[in-house]
This record gives C-alpha cells, structure tokens and sequence, in this order.
C-alpha cells in the first residue's frame, strides 16, 4: 500500500472527497473495518476538529465520533461556547483499527501507526482545503503529528493558537488557518477518577481558546 494520493479524486469538494474515500486501500487498516468513517459537518464549518481514528461505534455507523469519546466532545463543545452544529468532525486516519480481546467477543481499539498516519493524512489535509476553517483542532498526538509535525508536543504546547505548516495551510484561505492541540476526549474518560474533572475543565479551557477567535 502506498497511502491515499492515489485515491484521491479529481474534484475535491467534500461529497466527491466523502464518495472516493469509501474505497480507498491506501494502507492495510480497510480490510478489517466496517467502512471508512470520513468527516462531517457543514462545508463552511468555521472550526475543524480533528481526533485519532475512529472507535468502535464509529465503524459501525460511519459517523465519527458519536461514541463515548464523541460524548464527552459534545458535552465540553457546550461548554466552551461552540455550537457543535456549526462544527466539522474528522480523524486523522479514517478506519477503525483494533485488535481482537482474547475471548475474541470485543474490539479494543488500538493507535494507528505512524506509516498509516501519514497514509491517511492525503484525506484530512483534502478536507481541510474543501471546509477551509478558521481553526483546526488537533485532538490528542496522532492529529498533532499528522498535522503539527512529529516534533509537536501537545503536553507542551496545548491550549496554544499555532501556525498550520505552510504546506498544510497553503491556499487554503487568505487568512491563514489557525490550530489549537488540545487532549483526546477519551484521555478524560480513561483518567483516573480523582484526576478527570481537572483533565475535563482543562480540555474546556482549550476549547475556549478556540471559541475566542471564532
Ligand atoms: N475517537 C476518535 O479519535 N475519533 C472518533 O471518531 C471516535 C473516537
Ligand atoms: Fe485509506 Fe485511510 Fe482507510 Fe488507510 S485508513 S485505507 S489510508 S482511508
């Protein structure tokens, strides 16, 4: 496999994007999921939110983040000031990669790799130059990396309003795009308990950030 360019149509407007991507073979994670979860959310989406791969639920219905992770996301867009309908969702690679529990009954969700990263990564920055957003979210380290460079510390730098590389950003719109790196939703759910209301307002406070200059 050699990622998604080749995959790629020759219209890039989100439904033709949405359309080619259900057969994309761009690296080996198609073969075992359900179906390509692509992004949603309008065309004009002034804010685009981008998290990891998609979860178990996600494969299972194509949309992404309407689980527990897409639960949590809601409940802090609120929060924070977004109107979640005005948002786009996507990941950073699009097929849900997991490996078997050993009673082999569940799917556990498993991090994609980096060659599968940078595979997928054709589709996201494509949906980035259709939706062309004010700011882009990197929810977590894989959309940081894919995105904001293998050097990006999100534990560093969270919360921060950065420059998108110029080759991500170019042409995309006359101002340049913005991006905020920010924790994965689903690093809430698995903190310990004593620990997740602390992660949570921290997560709402980096969304503010982002509501700020919407
Ligand atoms: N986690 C993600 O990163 N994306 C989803 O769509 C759901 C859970
Ligand atoms: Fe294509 Fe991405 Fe799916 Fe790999 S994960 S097959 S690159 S859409």
């Amino acid at each position: 496999h050699e990622g998604a360019g080749k995959y790629l149509p020759e219209r890039t407007a989100l439904p033709e994007l949405r359309e080619a991507a259900r057969s994309c073979r761009g690296c080996d994670l198609y073969r075992d999921a359900t179906q390509t979860v692509f992004g949603a959310g309008p065309e004009r989406a002034k804010v685009v939110f981008v998290g990891e791969v998609p979860g178990d639920r996600e494969d299972t219905t194509g949309e992404p983040f309407v689980g527990p992770a897409g639960g949590l996301l809601d409940k802090a867009l609120e929060e924070s000031g977004i109107d979640r309908g005005t948002v786009y969702v996507t990941n950073a690679v699009k097929h849900f990669r997991f490996v078997p529990d050993e009673r082999g009954k569940r799917r556990i969700h498993k991090k994609p790799s980096r060659s599968q990263i940078v595979a997928c990564r054709p589709w996201l920055v494509a949906e980035l130059h259709a939706v062309r957003p004010e700011v882009v979210v990197c929810l977590g380290a894989t959309a940081a990396q894919s995105l904001l460079g293998a050097d990006f510390r999100v534990s560093k730098r969270r919360g921060e309003l950065v420059e998108l590389p110029a080759e991500v950003a170019d042409g995309v719109k006359a101002v340049a795009m913005k991006a905020v790196a920010t924790v994965h939703p689903s690093a809430v759910l698995r903190a310990p308990a004593d620990e997740r209301d602390r992660a949570y307002s921290e997560l709402v406070a980096d969304l503010r950030v982002v509501a700020k200059v919407l």
